[in-house]
């Protein structure tokens, strides 16, 4: 039976829970496979430190190169984050004509073009379903599953560390900062985790979907982002009232020629199916000119859920190995759909307006006056009552509008002398 080594290049959360999914499954997986799999190396920063794997000594080392070009490892694991050594290993791999997997978003966002390029001059290849959506097979889904359609629409819950503070915010109304250090003691968040809040993480993974569903590379630059640091337990308990609740999304629309892609949170209607995705769960919603929407739904982030992602690309890559075959749906091949991304400032949607305001007569009228004259139409208005103090909170619902002109209204909205802090607008998610 065909022998596949693996080399693990970091041995954390993800590495170890694939060292415990292989120790669990690896049997049954190899012989569903006809492979015989094996743990061939481990490579870490510290070789002392406790694990929640259990590994054998012998296969610790901390010279991730001399495991790389080992020609007994067969397949390359890059689970050690990061766009700097990890960007090595992987072209170290590559060069030598090995598979490797990666969960590394952040790592193919910034670089996944020239890694792809590489791929194809070099043959390997590279196998990246744990760096989106954690367990969701999303990239098999829209690379081999969907691939007969033309990908209209893409709404994904993508950050389970985002999803998990909102949901913990809006269940037992807890501190933001409580509720992430909890996410990271469960192993949800990154090392940075400023790449959870601030949305960039969404960023990378939206980046790679629109790119595979669309045929061209979208760098992270022309993806708009914006975080869930501003979002208040207050904002949470006024879009329950109003029949939403606040996700962070990541939306990817065709429009024409155009993609439109962004992240940033919004209010979603309480009966979409996305407002019921909670905790770490990740979900996304495509719509496929033929097969119309489909959900993928699942754990986003932790241990297991990325391990079974990362078991997945191994059965492909040691298939791969076994047949001497790379037949796979090419990732990011320019073909007809080639087209432009659409700068965040022309999208449209409605919007959600909260204002710190001084409570007197005239304020609603010269708000109102500034979205007049921006052409921003008025849907509601609800000004809570039992709030006391020199400022109440203001809340708006406004129809559709250009972002353009809502953000030029939110500047002199801001400037009022009647308005006391810096207004929090959030976008409304229509689905449409
Ligand atoms: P982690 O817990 O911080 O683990 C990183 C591992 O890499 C550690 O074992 C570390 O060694 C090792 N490492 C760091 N620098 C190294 C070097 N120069 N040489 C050898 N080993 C090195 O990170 P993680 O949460 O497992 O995430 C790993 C990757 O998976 C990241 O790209 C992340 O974005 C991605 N991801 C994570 C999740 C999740 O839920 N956590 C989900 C999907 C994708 P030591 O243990 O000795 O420090
Ligand atoms: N930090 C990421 C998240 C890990 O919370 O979604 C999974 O990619």
């Amino acid at each position: 039976m065909r022998k596949v080594n693996i080399g693990l290049v970091g041995c954390g959360t993800v590495g170890s829970g694939v060292v415990q999914g292989l120790a669990r499954n690896g049997a049954l997986m190899g012989s569903r496979l006809g492979v015989e799999l094996s743990l061939g190396g481990v490579a870490v920063r510290n070789a002392g430190k406790a694990r929640a794997a259990r590994v054998a000594k012998r296969l610790i080392t901390t010279d991730w190169e001399a495991l790389v070009r080992d020609p007994k490892i067969d397949v390359v694991m890059e689970l050690m984050g990061g766009t700097t050594t990890a960007r090595k290993v992987v072209a170290e791999a590559l060069k030598l004509g090995k598979p490797v997997i990666t969960a590394n978003k952040a790592l193919i966002s910034a670089h996944g073009e020239s890694i792809f390029r590489q791929v194809e001059k070099n043959g390997g290849n590279l196998y990246y379903e744990a760096a989106v959506a954690g367990g969701i097979p999303i990239i098999k889904s829209l690379r081999e599953g969907l691939s007969g359609n033309r990908i209209q629409r893409l709404y994904g819950i993508l950050n389970g560390t985002c999803n998990y503070i909102l949901t913990q915010m809006e269940a037992e109304g807890r501190d933001f900062e409580d509720i992430l250090a909890e996410a990271q003691r469960m192993g949800y968040a990154e090392a940075e985790p400023s790449l959870d809040v601030d949305g960039f993480d969404a960023q990378h993974k939206a980046g790679i979907l629109a790119s595979l569903a669309h045929g061209f590379w979208i760098k992270p630059s022309q993806i708009f982002v914006e975080g869930i640091r501003q979002i208040t337990t207050l904002d949470i308990e006024f879009a329950r009232r109003m029949g939403y609740c606040i996700k962070l999304l990541g939306i990817v629309k065709k429009l024409g020629d155009n993609v439109q892609i962004a992240v940033h949170p919004a209010l979603v209607p309480e009966r979409h199916v996305l407002a019921n995705v909670s905790g770490v769960y990740n979900a996304i919603l495509v719509r496929g000119d033929i097969v119309g929407d489909t959900l993928h739904y699942g754990q986003g982030a932790g241990a297991d859920a990325t391990a079974s992602a990362v078991l997945s690309d191994l059965a492909d890559a040691a298939l791969d190995l076994k047949n001497g075959s790379m037949g796979r749906v090419p990732p990011f091949v320019p073909h007809e759909e080639k087209g432009s991304v659409l700068p965040m400032d022309k999208a449209v949607s409605p919007f959600y307006l909260r204002l710190s305001v001084i409570d007197r007569p005239g304020t609603l009228a010269k708000i109102a006056a500034v979205l007049g004259e921006a052409k921003i139409g008025i849907c509601s208005v609800m000004q809570p009552e039992g709030h006391v103090g020199e400022s109440v909170p203001l809340i708006m619902m406004l129809h559709d509008a250009p972002d353009a002109a809502m953000q030029k209204a939110l500047k002199r909205i801001a400037r009022l002398s009647a308005v006391k802090a810096k207004p929090t607008m959030i976008r409304v998610e229509n689905f449409d």
